[in-house]
């Protein structure tokens, strides 16, 4: 989808379909403002349209360029929020579908939320409410899609133009992180997936460099060759690197993504019904990864960012490894694991050993780790887990705030000492499972014993994927995570200006 900027007047626009975003207070009244423009169409639907988020009400004026106008609420003006801005736009992308709208067009008004966040909030909320997975589809709604978005605004279109900009750039990583998520499996097996990266660092400029088996074995990382046993496919181990001349840190943000491109559970096999059939999902935090580097490149965020992504399938195979098996693990340690169905763990645990290669900054691992944290949070937040240490509130508050910004939220949960208890092993230094209760929180305190630097654990089991559709996020994919960290990253790059 193409997307530009105009400063020509409302009434001007030609387009298929004209978005007009109003507060409940410019909601009352004749919508005198509007009348000049689109003449009786506006003052006859005026009565009927309250300005209340969600609702919105399709016109079909004499005057004006515009062939439709779409009205849409966003509640009180004092209270506009990013999320309201992406709620309307992706319920004018909805319109647009309903009506063929090949050109749309979005007034941006001049609301509580400065122009700049306004207008990403737009391009995001129409793009991603725009998304669609088609791949495997044979016949091909025959509809028109969006060709070009148009964003009108009246001054500050320097501001209107960045933010439409980074809109743009953010919402297509976000897409592509949903693309991966959505694929076959059988598409995506590690060696796919890694080669995935390869194309992806190619076409926007960043570095991959993909590990085979041998390598891992090398590296001595237990965990992963250890899930990896059951399965034809072989495991891979994928760095990605964003190092630009302008960077602002000397040591890297370590991104760590779960890569199990299917997790049957192993040989703890996981029921078929609401369980394993959403489990191609489960490279969700890899998928997130990949999508905010290709955003950081794309963007050229001056932060230096490493992305690792242990990837492999999680099968019964042949030579599957069994509950009782005690695995020498890439940082020395020792696991006994209990349920080949916590894997996750298992794999992320060599990853975040590894990254103390690099003498972090800070590691943040995304991962859909523990039906645990779906239960806790549902689908409207993701889990946050970190040590709790003299740096613990300001990592929590800075992620907390891009959550609050981006509308993809964390919620934190405690990291009592008292947790560790639950994962003591009678046979090795630690054991793959913490019984039945506080399991996102036991799953964590696993992972920290592997982590000796600043550390975030993100667990996104709910929020990368649904089986109900929410505001711009249709079944499926979700793409969790890249907003939230393009936008954690971009307030880590301002906080370390020169
Ligand atoms: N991939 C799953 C977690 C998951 C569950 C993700 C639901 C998305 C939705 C993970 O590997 C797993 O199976 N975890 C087990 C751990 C248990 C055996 C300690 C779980 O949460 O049941
Ligand atoms: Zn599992
Ligand atoms: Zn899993």
């Amino acid at each position: 989808m193409k997307v530009s900027v105009t400063t020509i007047s409302v009434a001007e626009l030609d387009v298929d379909l004209l978005l007009i975003l109003r507060t409940r207070e410019q909601s009352d009244g004749a919508m005198s403002d509007l009348t000049s423009g689109f003449g009786g169409a506006v003052r006859r639907a005026a009565p009927d349209f309250s300005g209340e988020p969600g609702v919105s009400l399709l016109l079909y004026p004499e005057t004006g360029s515009a062939r439709r106008v779409a009205l849409l609420g966003l509640g009180a003006a004092d209270g506009v929020t990013n999320e309201h801005l992406r709620r309307a736009a992706a319920e004018g992308a909805r319109l647009a579908r309903q009506v063929k709208a090949e050109t749309v067009g979005i007034s941006v008004g001049d609301w509580s939320v400065d122009a700049e966040d306004a207008s990403q909030a737009l391009v995001e909320g129409f793009i991603l409410g725009s998304y669609r997975f088609e791949r495997y589809r044979t016949k091909h709604a025959e509809e028109a899609s969006v060709q070009r978005l148009v964003l009108q605004a009246v001054d500050k279109d320097k501001a209107v133009r960045r933010g439409a900009e980074r809109g743009r750039v953010v919402a297509e990583c976000v897409c592509s992180a949903r693309d991966l998520v959505n694929l076959s499996p059988d598409e995506k097996t590690p060696v796919l997936l890694s080669r995935a990266m390869e194309r992806s660092a190619k076409k926007y400029g960043y570095l991959a460099s993909v590990w085979d088996r041998a390598l891992i074995e090398e590296e001595g990382m237990g965990g992963l060759l250890a899930v990896n046993r059951g399965s034809v496919e072989p495991p891979t181990f994928t760095v990605l690197e964003w190092m630009p001349d302008n960077r602002r840190n000397e040591h890297p943000v370590v991104l760590v993504g779960k890569g199990i491109t299917f997790d049957t559970g192993g040989l703890s096999l996981k029921e078929t019904e609401n369980s394993m059939d959403a489990m191609k999902s489960d490279m969700a935090g890899a998928a997130a990864v990949i999508g905010v580097m290709e955003a950081v490149a794309r963007l050229e965020l001056p932060v230096y960012v490493v992305g690792l992504i242990p990837a492999t399938e999680n099968r019964p195979g042949e030579n599957a490894y069994v509950p009782g098996d005690v695995l020498r693990m890439h940082s020395g340690k020792t696991v006994e694991v209990l349920n080949t169905d916590a894997e996750g763990r298992l794999i992320l645990a060599d990853a975040l050993s590894y990254a103390k290669t690099y003498n972090p900054e800070i590691v943040i691992d995304l991962a859909t780790l523990t039906g645990a944290a779906v239960v806790a949070l549902g689908n409207h937040a993701a889990a946050l887990m970190t040590s709790e240490d003299a740096g613990a509130a300001d990592r929590i508050a800075a992620l907390q705030v891009a959550g609050e910004r981006t509308g993809e939220r964390v919620h934190p949960m405690p990291m009592y000492e008292d947790y560790a208890k639950q994962i003591e092993s009678d046979v090795a230094d630690l054991k793959n499972i913490g019984g039945r209760g506080a399991g996102a929180i036991t799953a964590a305190k696993f992972l920290e014993a592997f982590v000796s630097y600043p550390w975030v654990h993100l667990d996104i089991a709910g929020a990368a994927f649904l089986r109900k559709e929410m505001p711009y996020r249709p079944v499926g994919g979700t793409g969790f995570g890249v907003r939230l960290l393009v936008e954690y990253l971009r307030e880590y790059a301002d906080r370390r200006r020169g």
